[in-house]
């Protein structure tokens, strides 16, 4: 098998053929070798659970993801599994994908000399990057759980990085630190935290993967106005996991869907797909919808599944069938909201607005909170 450099120099390749590394950052690439940032046991998916691989058990498998184009789940439940026998349920720290890394870094416009704070060290690689391209007296980085901070803190010493890494809530930036030229957060707010604006500099970037409690996929580029405010498009899609603080609740069938024969029953004919399955629409109804959470079930037949509208918070739920070839599909509602009613509504609030696509909703946050608008700020959503 190739040895770690010419994995690291493959996947640099890959990634420029495929249009996400920009020249800029190809070297550092090539030169930040991810598998002496990625512990020695990781986790992977098993059905609904996350089981450890040791790297001891099969070196070659554990080298070859390291160097794959997949994010690498490093840390489990708070570092503490909560299933029997060391099996995990949620992930709570990982090596994110390459392909998003490139891209996060080239949507920065950070270049040398700059001073960058990110948020969510995770592994360190992300921070040796950026200390590669611009500097280690200009990264600093802040990381919520004191074990990976801790690990992160020590392998970026080994590989000769002298990056401050703090331990902390990084929804507080780093003070100490500021001001920042750019912050680029590797962990999702739905709620951006306008301490990073207050600690950036005019004119300044502020990088966030924001998210809703029904759709975890948007990256907004925000450019700092210096009244502590600052504006920004949506320039991607990412899926990050929350900051810890605004996890929010876990939504899950067994403890939140109860009472399925005293649901509410009603159909509909607009299908799941077009709501749930398309970006643009998907995203939209997570700016209108508070409170949701989306579950998917496979159904009994090929092609069937079932749509989980889940409000952990008031306990409401809705339901709907999805059967191949069926124009019609039944809804079951119940507690106090109309979940799919709510959806379906938010869906043609959207449809009537031509469809924006994702790159017309901006963000404005301010010391006082943040606001979403489509095209421009004097057409702000009610949410
Ligand atoms: C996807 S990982 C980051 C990947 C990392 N940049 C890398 O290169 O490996 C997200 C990290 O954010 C951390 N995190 C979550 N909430 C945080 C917060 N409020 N402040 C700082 N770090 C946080 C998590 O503990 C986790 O390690």
């Amino acid at each position: 098998m190739a040895g770690a450099e010419e994995l690291a120099a493959r996947l640099a390749a890959e990634l420029a053929e495929a249009g996400d590394l920009t020249p800029q950052w190809r070297g550092p690439f090539e030169t930040v070798l991810r598998h002496r940032f990625v512990p020695e046991t990781v986790w992977v998916q098993d059905g609904d659970r996350l089981v450890p691989v040791h790297r001891a058990d099969d070196e070659e498998a554990w080298l070859r993801s390291c160097y794959a184009n997949e994010f690498v789940i490093t840390q489990v439940d708070d570092g503490v599994p909560a299933g029997p026998g060391r099996v995990g349920y949620e992930i709570t720290s990982s090596a994110s994908r390459p392909d998003v890394v490139a891209m996060m870094l080239a949507a920065l416009e950070a270049g040398p000399g700059m001073n960058v704070l990110e948020v969510g060290t995770g592994t360190g690689w992300n921070a040796a990057l950026l200390a590669e391209r611009l500097g280690d007296d200009r990264v600093t980085s802040v990381e919520v759980d004191p074990v990976v901070a801790d690990r992160a803190r020590r392998t970026l010493r080994a590989e000769g990085y002298k990056i401050t890494v703090a331990c902390g809530d990084g929804a507080h930036g780093h003070l100490e630190s500021a001001p920042f030229d750019r912050v680029i957060a590797t962990a999702a707010a739905q709620r951006v935290p306008p301490a990073w604006a207050a600690q950036t500099r005019p004119g300044g970037r502020v990088l966030v993967p924001w998210t809703t409690d029904f759709h975890n996929g948007a990256l907004v580029s925000f450019l700092v106005q210096g009244d502590g405010t600052m504006r920004g498009r949506i320039v991607g899609n990412v899926a990050f996991m929350p900051l810890r603080a605004q996890r929010g609740k876990r939504a899950s069938l067994d403890r939140h869907v109860h009472g399925m024969t005293q649901a509410r029953r009603s159909s509909t004919e607009t299908h799941p797909y077009s709501v749930l399955g398309e970006y643009d629409a998907s995203l939209a109804v997570g700016l209108k919808v508070p409170h949701c959470k989306l579950i998917v079930t496979p159904g009994s037949g090929e092609g069937a599944y079932t749509v989980w509208l889940v409000d952990p918070w008031s306990r409401s739920w809705a339901s709907l069938e999805h059967e191949p070839g069926t124009e019609e599909f039944p809804i079951r509602q119940s507690g106090e909201r109309d979940l799919w009613q709510e959806v379906e509504d938010a869906f043609n609030w959207w449809d009537g607005l031509d469809r924006p696509a994702s790159d017309r909703w901006g963000l404005t946050v301010t010391p006082n909170g943040q606001f979403v608008w489509l095209d421009d700020e004097d057409h702000r959503i009610d949410r």
